[in-house]
């Protein structure tokens, strides 16, 4: 008791206790609405305040006082963390300015779009798509150029599939304070939206489950576990595929996965206006296994897995029409060809980085932002034939629908701060 005293001191005094920090936006399940959400090391009161600009609806500064959850973030010793959210509603044409905080202390001043999901505004979106990312030398290096690409660009949001900070409850949950405190310059500026992967596991997800609002339905039942959401001309589903390798006879997949063939379904009957299905999840369906080395000692991050994912999903994606699937937790990037059962699709017209109306899902595995962990399995030296491009090269994916007929992908590296591979998906169908 007296540790953990004396352990919740230090962190008060090292932390500027009341003064916001690891603030990060987010969007929820409904239209029209962003939440907020901060840590303080003290129980206060806290409130937004914010205002909108550039639009019809321009206005004054308002407040909304947020309301506050006791968090635990220690194991061994308490560590006591107040996690302050506020939603507040929002207009797709307006830039929104705010800050947070109370009398004691107050964050900097930032800015975010007001495009929320469900919006019916089609124009061109944006999104920065990360996986495995943590502190550390590379880390920071993707932090670094995802900071200068939001500056410069106009990134509608960031999807991260699963495996954060490495590991959110480490250290008494003090790495997870650090990692939200690394992202914050860009999680304050642009909704943050992620799935757990097999980091977040450890006590039953809490840490992800408390730190992160990610949007409810009836299915994931208040966890925000697998969600999906409207945007531009896309429909985006973020998958929880840990509750399917971790036992694969568990009744939650059923949950899951029934969940997602009624999300598909409706997403199906919506496609004139949102022709595209993106869907992204922590563990692999396709990615190259080396050969040459042990299968389950080499491979165990990605052979594994995708026979018993395949399994579950393959038919579902295939038969109804998603486009492309982004997959991660092989510290790597390789981009693959459109796929089903094993085999290269054809389409209308490929080439090495064209697909002209594809009539599989592509599979994508971009698992590379960049953690203290490096790398894991090996760039194969036996590339599956529908491997196109693979480097161990740390970085980040940025995805633009611009349109129901095109969509363009390109990879990021890190340390050589440039693209490094890019596709053109391009559709005249509404769906293969
Ligand atoms: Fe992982």
């Amino acid at each position: 008791m007296v540790l953990g005293i004396l352990l919740l001191q230090i962190s008060l005094c090292s932390a500027g206790y009341a003064i916001p920090e690891q603030i990060h936006l987010s969007w929820t399940e409904n239209a029209n609405e962003m939440r907020i959400t901060w840590v303080t090391y003290l129980p206060l009161s806290t409130s937004i305040y914010y205002r909108s600009l550039f639009c019809k609806e321009s206005s004054d500064w308002s407040s909304k006082q947020a309301s506050y959850k006791l968090f635990d973030a220690g194991d061994m010793f308490i560590r006591l963390e107040f996690i302050h959210t506020v939603t507040i509603t929002i207009s797709s044409d307006c830039i929104y300015e705010y800050y947070a905080g109370s009398y004691y202390g107050w964050s900097e001043t930032y800015q975010f779009r007001g495009l929320s999901p469900g919006s019916k505004n089609f124009d061109p979106i944006d999104m920065l798509l990360v996986a495995d990312w943590g502190g550390g030398t590379v880390g920071q290096m993707s932090k670094n150029l995802i900071l200068k690409q939001i500056t410069l660009d106009q990134i509608d949001g960031i999807l991260h599939a699963g495996d954060l900070a490495y590991d959110l409850q480490d250290l008494e949950g003090m790495v997870g304070d650090s990692y939200l405190n690394m992202i914050q310059p860009i999680s304050a500026r642009i909704p943050y939206m992620a799935i757990p992967g097999n980091h977040e596991h450890p006590d039953n997800y809490t840490h992800f489950k408390k730190r992160f609002n990610m949007p409810i339905n009836e299915a994931n039942q208040g966890t925000g576990y697998f969600f999906s959401f409207d945007l531009g001309r896309a429909h985006f589903i973020m998958l929880n595929t840990e509750v399917i390798v971790d036992d694969d006879k568990a009744p939650e997949i059923y949950t899951e996965i029934n969940w997602l063939k009624n999300d598909l379904k409706k997403a199906n009957e919506n496609r004139d206006e949102r022709p595209w299905i993106i869907a992204l999840t922590h563990r692999n369906l396709y990615c190259s296994v080396d050969w040459t080395l042990p299968y389950k000692q080499a491979n165990s991050d990605c052979g594994v897995d995708s026979i018993i994912l395949r399994r579950y999903l393959e038919d579902l994606l295939y038969q109804e029409g998603v486009d492309l699937f982004f997959q991660a937790h092989v510290h790597q990037y390789e981009r693959n060809s459109p796929i089903y059962k094993n085999h290269t699709v054809k389409g209308d017209y490929d080439d090495e980085h064209k697909h002209v109306n594809p009539k599989a899902t592509i599979y994508i595995t971009n698992g590379n932002a960049g953690n203290i962990e490096l790398h894991n399995d090996p760039i194969s030296k036996t590339p599956q034939n529908w491997s196109i491009f693979a480097t161990e090269a740390y970085g980040y994916g940025k995805l633009q629908v611009f349109n129901k007929t095109h969509v363009y992908y390109q990879q990021y590296s890190s340390g050589r701060q440039t693209v490094i591979d890019h596709l053109w998906v391009i559709k005249d169908k509404l769906r293969f």
